[in-house]
């Protein structure tokens, strides 16, 4: 059994802890706050920006998952030390350095987003996550470390929660049949990735020596605004049609001024003002993972939500 170490307890980081577990895998996370032990998983309490902390969490580690990330109002304070941290402790130990990233990198583009193209993002944002990759991949190149990153879309499906557009702000309305209001141009087309297939695309990576070296986008089904998106939600919970409103642009502004989130996502609104299309033809050229099937993700999510207020309920 070897030892897999995951950075981060998000919904990304806590799908992969429990895939690499189901696998048979010794699983390690690593996350700031520290969890209670599960089966199959050890938690451990310890910032990752500290690099011989990290060193010695990963000792003896096949590989290691960057799937934290700092509060999106810290990126450009936070993510250099982090980021550094994981490179270091990947280095000391030998081990496969996994980046999840996403891709505000890129900036804004016309036409659908290829790895190939320059990480020409020039917000704060963008530019640190670019910095990021450019750093681990320079430390490849000079055959320090062996690193990859795997870029996902927005996500989407059972497990994603606050930090997703199409979650907790919308799902649990959609399932009570009440009207949703969201930032950007509902019509616009979004590439919604689902949570499970960046966990298989990640495990998938650590394991596949080509991988190395460069970034993935994770396979990712056609594109759908985020009207038909609720319309599948709706039909799915069998609701019947839920209305979907733009935020109007002034409310947005307004709002901004009180919520830092808000204020956090200026940057990136080009995202859901036009359409905004993920390529994974390269992943799926070269590897097995494929996007799920768009019918079984809005099944499970749905169902994973009615579970979670079934829950909260009792
Ligand atoms: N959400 C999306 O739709 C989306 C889409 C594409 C890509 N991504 C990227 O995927 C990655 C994971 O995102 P996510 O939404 O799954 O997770 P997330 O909500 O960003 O979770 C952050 C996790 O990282 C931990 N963490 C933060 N700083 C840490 C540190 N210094 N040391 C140890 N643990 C630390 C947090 O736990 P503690 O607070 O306890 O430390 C928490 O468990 C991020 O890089 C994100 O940008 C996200």
């Amino acid at each position: 059994m070897s030892l897999h170490v995951v950075i981060g307890h998000g919904p990304a980081g806590a799908a992969t802890a429990r895939l690499l577990a189901d696998r048979g895998h010794r699983v390690r996370v690593v996350t700031r706050r520290g969890r209670p032990a599960e089966p199959g998983i050890e938690h451990l309490a310890l910032d990752a920006a500290s690099p011989a902390g990290l060193t010695e969490a990963t000792r003896g580690a096949a590989a290691v998952y960057g799937c934290a990330a700092p509060p999106l109002h810290r990126w450009a304070a936070d993510w250099p030390a982090l980021a550094s941290s994981l490179c270091a402790a990947a280095e000391a130990n030998d081990a496969v350095l996994v980046m999840l990233g996403n891709l505000y990198g890129y900036g804004p583009v016309d036409g659908p987003l290829t790895e190939d193209l320059p990480l020409a993002a020039t917000g704060p944002k963008g530019r640190v996550r670019a910095e990021v990759w450019e750093r681990a991949r320079a430390l490849h190149e000079a055959g320090r470390i062996r690193a990859v990153e795997v870029r996902a879309s927005d996500f989407f499906g059972p497990g994603v929660t606050d930090g997703g557009h199409l979650a907790a702000r919308v799902v649990p309305r959609v399932l009570a049949g009440r009207s949703v209001s969201v930032l950007g141009d509902p019509d616009a087309p979004h590439s919604w990735t689902h949570l499970p297939d960046v966990a298989r695309a990640l495990v998938e990576v650590a394991g596949e020596e080509r991988a190395w070296g460069r970034p993935w986008h994770v396979p990712t089904v056609p594109a759908r605004s985020i009207r038909a998106m609720v319309d599948l939600l709706a039909a799915e919970a069998g609701t019947g049609p839920v209305a979907v409103r733009r935020v109007p642009p002034a409310v947005l502004g307004a709002a901004a001024l009180f919520s830092p989130l808000l204020r956090e996502l200026r940057e990136v609104r080009y995202q859901f003002d036009r359409p905004f299309v993920v390529d994974a033809t390269a992943y799926e050229a070269a590897f097995a993972v494929r996007a799920t099937a768009l019918e079984e993700q809005v099944a499970a999510t749905v169902a994973w939500w009615r579970q979670r207020s079934a829950t909260a309920a009792r």
